[in-house]
């Protein structure tokens, strides 16, 4: 391929997201802006690769890896490659010193997936967001306390632990569209816990869940993002029934379901342990919120 060639592939795909960035459609076909932008580095981050492959096979120019110092440019008239005039060439290493693993890999790029981006949301005290690295230490910490997995089954997360949890979340809302969100203080900023929507296969519905680091129990933070979730699980995510499912003796998780406006709905076996159901219609979420 020649240099004239390498550098209209590289053109399209630049014009491409350039195109993509400024489009008023960009948000609905790539998701944000930014997205779009970082394409664009990725084109340009392939010309600058382009140039050096045609440069390690064609004029011998520096090994991959290292700063071109005598960068090779295309002439005016042809696609002949001459190092460009340099004070202190350095020396240039053969192209039979360049094996096929040497060389840069170049990559081609399509429109990018259409993954769901994670919505933030706001509520009157809290900000539920995107799952962070930040959130491992304050996620891990939380279920150290022998109160939280009480009712669950769980245990107390390492960093590790949480890492996988954090990427399963996160896998979650890439699959589902939905799931759960970090919960943060909008006020300090400071780390509350969990709380969002998630239905994994053979679950009974699109369910509604909450866990608040024990220190911040009983100031009604769970139904706060509890009725946040709800709403969204209604107005963006279309369902017409939201559940939840607890042991029946987490009566904390039970007074949350009734103060966000879900019922006992009946009885279920969470991966074999006894579990209650309550739930909610959209009809009854509307009268309630909106009657
Ligand atoms: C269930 C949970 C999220 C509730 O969060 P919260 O923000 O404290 O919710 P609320 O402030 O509305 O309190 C709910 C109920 O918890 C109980 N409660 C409140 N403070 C408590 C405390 N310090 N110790 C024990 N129970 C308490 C009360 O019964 C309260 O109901 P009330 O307001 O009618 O008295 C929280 O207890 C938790 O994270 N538990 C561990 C994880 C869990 O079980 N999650 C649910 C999985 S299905």
């Amino acid at each position: 391929m020649t240099v004239a060639e390498v550098e209209d592939q590289v053109d399209q795909h630049a014009a491409m997201f350039t195109t993509t960035a400024h489009d008023t459609l960009a948000p609905r076909v790539f998701g944000t802006w930014w997205q779009a932008e970082g394409r664009l580095r990725e084109a340009t981050r392939l010309r600058a690769h382009q140039r050096l492959t045609v440069a390690a096979g064609s004029c011998a120019g520096p090994r991959h890896g290292s700063v071109p110092t005598g960068s090779c440019r295309r002439s005016a008239t042809s696609t002949t490659l001459r190092p460009s005039p340099s004070p202190s060439p350095s020396p240039s290493p053969s192209p039979s010193r360049l094996d096929r693993r040497e060389r840069p890999v170049t990559l081609i790029f399509g429109p990018p997936s259409p993954a769901r981006q994670i919505p933030t949301v706001v509520t009157e005290r809290l900000t539920l967001r995107d799952w962070r690295a930040e959130d491992i230490g304050p996620y891990s910490a939380m279920t150290q306390h022998p109160d939280m997995s009480r009712h669950t089954g769980g245990g107390p997360m390492d960093d590790e632990a949480v890492w996988r949890h954090a990427a399963f979340q996160l896998g979650h809302w890439a699959l589902r569209g939905f799931g759960m969100w970090i919960v943060r203080e909008r006020a300090t900023g400071e780390f509350i816990g969990r709380a969002g929507l998630y239905e994994e296969l053979g679950w009974p519905g699109v369910e509604v869940a909450w866990t608040v680091r024990q220190d911040r129990w009983g100031q009604g933070l769970a139904p706060e993002a509890g009725m946040a979730a709800v709403e969204f699980a209604f107005t963006h995510v279309g369902v017409e029934r939201v559940i939840s499912i607890c042991h029946p003796d987490n009566i904390q998780s039970r007074r949350v379901m009734e103060k966000v406006g879900l019922t006992l709905d009946g009885e279920w076996s969470l991966h074999g342990r006894p579990s209650v159901v309550y739930a909610i219609s959209r009809a009854e979420w509307d009268a309630r919120t909106r009657g």
